[in-house]
């Protein structure tokens, strides 16, 4: 019998490599950088001259992080470092009572009952990849994730602002926000983790730029938001819902320049993110076609010919899987950094004061004495008591407890629905040659890029 071919992992790195390999490896990608065994290992330190750090792979140790005591663990200062010239004070790089104030008046707005309204946008988004994609579909390369980052910005337009990617703002802040990528390398996971703080973390003048030039887009859009909200003329769009909800607890709400910094985050983990989930989980049905059949069936079934209703999103159970399994073999998000605020036992190993405390998504979701098959693709595992109870210990693609990924369900809603659309639409297949290989910039992307082709169905 011959066995199927797993998707592509990266080779780890040698067990022993010198101190300035390391950092090599490490800058370059991290992903590559570790050693095999952390896929096997429960907790591992990183000691150098420079840094010191604990990944831990152990499920009570990330439920201690995470959830138990997270404000035991804060994000670090040089994590706002890394991020601040675009983000400014965005909830994803606070801390303590800012934070609390930013998520009290976010959250509502993606709530189950607020996702049910964004469905719409959400829908015509998808509709307009579909229509993007079949001018492309004449089974020529198509680089994925260039096309699945446009979508996934549509997305963010369309749900916040009520604005598609092509209207000039829109699509000026998705171009800027290409070039702020380019001039800015190290907004990678470099940036977030324990790099010495000599190291310089290339702020460049052109990322500079691009920075102030994307928050003087946003400024555009939230400007004319507070001016139409103040007329009584605003769209009920997640955008309005977020300025015009007071805190619970002090009454005050977001002014213009607060909600700049939101936005900011918003877009950028709401669009890398889902559009490197959806590029994964089309190039893994193009490896395993028998997955599209399923998809393609599924969606017909489903969706039908008319504008549907949100209820079909917990119909689509396959395209769910599928999405599940792609962000398990490929977390878009693949590593967590967060700095432990006392001396702390873990495992007991005595853990010092303001040690860096790595929690990896990329490991734990292929821990090989935790999952069974890890490095295989099968959506259906998550039907099996091993699938099921590592789905509660060890999946953690939005993370968990306080610190949670606020879009979490709206990005469970728009991935299937999107990869549901797009199986039903073409065949998809790998191309010959250009097989893709995970590395990690701000999320895991394919090294040069993801490529497939297409044919209509
Ligand atoms: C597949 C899609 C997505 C994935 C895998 C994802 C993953 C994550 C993860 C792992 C975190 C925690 C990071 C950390 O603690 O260091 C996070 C935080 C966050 N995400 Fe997402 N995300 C996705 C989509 C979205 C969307 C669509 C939005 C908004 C529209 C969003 C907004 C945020 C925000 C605001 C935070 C910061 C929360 C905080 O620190 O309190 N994400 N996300």
């Amino acid at each position: 019998m011959t066995e199927t071919p797993l998707p592509p992992k990266p080779t780890p790195r040698a067990d022993k490599v010198s101190l300035l390999r390391y950092l090599q490896l490490f800058r370059r990608d991290i992903l590559s950088a570790q050693p095999a065994r952390l896929y096997r290992a429960w907790m591992a330190e990183f000691r150098t001259p420079f840094f010191h750090s604990y990944m831990c792979n152990d499920p009570e140790l990330v439920d201690l992080v995470l959830q138990k005591r997270p404000n035991d663990f804060p994000k670090s200062d040089r994590i706002r470092e890394g991020l601040a010239p675009l983000l400014g004070n965005s909830v994803f790089i606070t801390n303590g009572p800012v934070w609390e104030r930013q998520r009290r008046i976010i959250d509502p707005a993606f709530e189950g009952g607020r996702l049910r309204d964004t469905f719409p946008a959400m829908w015509d988004a998808s509709v307009s990849c579909v229509e993007r994609l079949r001018a492309r579909a004449d089974g020529q390369p198509v680089e994925i994730e260039a096309e699945t980052s446009h979508a996934a910005a549509d997305v963010i337009f369309r749900t916040l602002f009520s604005i598609p990617i092509e209207n000039a703002v829109a699509s000026a802040a998705f171009s800027e926000f290409r070039a702020h990528q380019k001039a800015q390398p190290i907004v990678n996971l470099g940036a977030l983790l324990p790099l010495p703080k000599w190291m310089p973390r290339f702020h460049s003048r052109a990322a500079r730029r691009t920075a102030a030039s994307i928050r003087s887009l946003i400024t555009q859009l939230t400007t004319a938001r507070m001016a139409a909200i103040n007329a009584g003329t605003a769209p009920d769009d997640l955008a309005t819902k977020i300025m015009t909800t007071a805190d619970p607890v002090t009454g005050d709400k977001f002014d213009t320049a607060e909600m700049v910094d939101q936005v900011a985050i918003f877009f950028l983990a709401g669009h890398e993110t889902s559009a490197s989930a959806l590029a994964w989980s089309l190039y893994l049905i193009a490896l395993y076609p028998e997955w599209q059949d399923r998809l393609a069936a599924e969606a017909d079934a489903v969706i039908g010919p008319d504008i549907p209703y949100f209820s079909i999103i917990n119909r689509l159970k396959q395209a769910r899987a599928v999405f599940r399994e792609a962000m398990r073999l490929y977390p878009p998000v693949p590593m967590m950094v967060r700095e432990a605020r006392c001396p702390e036992k873990f495992r007991d190993r005595a853990v010092p004061k303001g040690a860096q405390v790595v929690i990896s998504p990329w490991h734990l979701h292929r821990h090989e004495r935790l999952w069974e098959r890890p490095d295989a693709f099968d959506p259906d595992r998550f039907t099996t008591p091993n699938g099921k109870a590592c789905l509660r210990s060890a999946y953690i693609p939005f993370s968990t407890g306080q610190r949670v990924c606020p879009g979490a369900a709206f990005a469970m809603a728009e991935g299937p629905l999107m990869l549901a659309m797009i199986a039903r639409a073409f065949r998809i297949a790998p191309v010959a040659g250009r097989e893709a290989m995970p590395v990690a910039h701000l999320t895991v992307r394919g090294k040069d890029g993801i490529w497939l082709s297409l044919t209509p169905r």
